[in-house]
């Protein structure tokens, strides 16, 4: 199918665009109140993203009520550790949670290693839906969590401050620590390769807890596994998202994919010099500026856009949108990027 807008497409290709392309990180499901009517008539998160029918109408919720530039498929990071053998919970106000985590050998011999297209048949449902719905108007993006993001949560079975329970099996159980780390990759490139072969235009890697690692244990026990998923999968454009990961943005720059995602405690001008020219920037409005005026939204939306200039850039906040976020306000948010022309 034709698209109708590809300006995210070719922007991420680092090919020439008439405006900047917009779109927000978990746009689909934390704002709005059309999300929430859905998520209500069903018996809860899980539900919504297994039935492909409802995750892609709140997928497509975002393109028709916010006009963004590209969709994203509604599912989560977690479905992978589930398809693993590994089940999570979705407890309501505190988050995902694991009955069962992994601690011993023997609970990492037993992970499965996911097939994409049979175990997570259900999303990749969703993403045929998806752009049967949305005919071409905008991309569709689709996603997975990071090797070592996936890692944290099986082992301590939640999300965490200080992640030091997983943090600490890097330095007790390297070995292992890789063995699971290989699972998860080999997991996450047969879903990634099936969400493309399904429709999915490009694809998005959250390594959301990238921040909490030193340098060395992220290139060993991250970035490793984040190139062998951009090695596997030539075909689309690939979005390189490491919250708090100034640190190695050089390394993260080197990758084989498209974009690097900043966050908004990365200096613009900086991240670009560490990146190098050869790749997109998206990022980074902090989501509290949410939170201001619309006087005051629209100028740090232009003071963002100016600092990161009219090529090679996908807007996009920092974070994902918080949930208490005024839909107007994001609204505003967007329709600044859509407007603002580079002088
Ligand atoms: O735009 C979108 O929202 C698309 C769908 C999406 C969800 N989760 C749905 C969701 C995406 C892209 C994610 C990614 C995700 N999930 C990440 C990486 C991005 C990031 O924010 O760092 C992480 C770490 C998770 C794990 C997770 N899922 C947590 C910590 C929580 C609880 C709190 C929250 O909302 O972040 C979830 C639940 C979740 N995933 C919800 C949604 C819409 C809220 C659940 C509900 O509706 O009750």
């Amino acid at each position: 199918m034709q698209l109708k807008n590809d300006l995210i497409l070719r922007a991420a290709r680092g090919e020439k665009t008439e405006r900047t392309p917009v779109w927000m990180m978990r746009q689909a499901g934390r704002i709005l109140p059309e999300y929430r009517a859905v998520r209500n008539s069903l018996n809860g998160f899980i539900e919504l993203v297994k039935t492909p029918q409802f995750a892609a109408e709140v997928t497509v919720q975002p393109v028709d009520i916010l006009g963004v530039d590209a969709a994203i498929i509604f599912s989560d990071i977690l479905v992978i550790p589930e398809a693993m053998g590994c089940p999570y919970e979705m407890v309501e106000k505190r988050g995902p949670t694991f009955p069962k985590t992994i601690k011993t050998e023997k609970d990492i011999d037993e992970l499965r290693i996911a097939d994409g297209e049979t175990d997570l048949g259900y999303v990749i449902e969703a993403i045929k839906l998806t752009n049967k719905e949305l005919a071409g108007r905008v991309p569709l993006i689709g996603f997975a969590g990071a090797p070592w993001t996936l890692f944290s949560y099986m082992v301590e079975g939640s999300g965490s401050k200080t992640f030091s329970k997983a943090r600490g099996f890097l330095y007790t159980e390297p070995a292992l620590a890789h063995k699971a780390l290989e699972k998860i990759t080999q997991s996450t490139i047969s879903y990634m390769k099936a969400q493309v072969k399904a429709g999915a235009h490009m694809l998005q890697i959250f390594d959301s807890w990238a921040g909490v690692l030193p340098p060395q244990h992220y290139r060993e026990f991250s970035l490793a596994y984040i190139r062998k998923i951009c090695e596997a999968i030539p075909e689309v454009p690939v979005t390189v998202f490491a919250k708090g990961a100034f640190f190695a943005l050089e390394e993260t720059g080197q990758l084989p994919c498209a974009t690097v995602g900043l966050d908004w405690n990365m200096d613009v001008a900086e991240s670009r010099a560490k990146v190098g020219a050869s790749k997109t920037l998206q990022g980074n409005l902090d989501p509290c500026a949410l939170y201001g005026s619309f006087a005051e939204i629209e100028k740090a939306t232009k003071g963002m856009l100016k600092a990161f200039g009219p090529q090679r850039h996908i807007a996009n906040l920092g974070h994902g949108v918080y949930p208490d976020t005024d839909p107007e306000k994001v609204k505003c948010f967007i329709e600044t990027v859509k407007e603002y022309r580079h002088g």
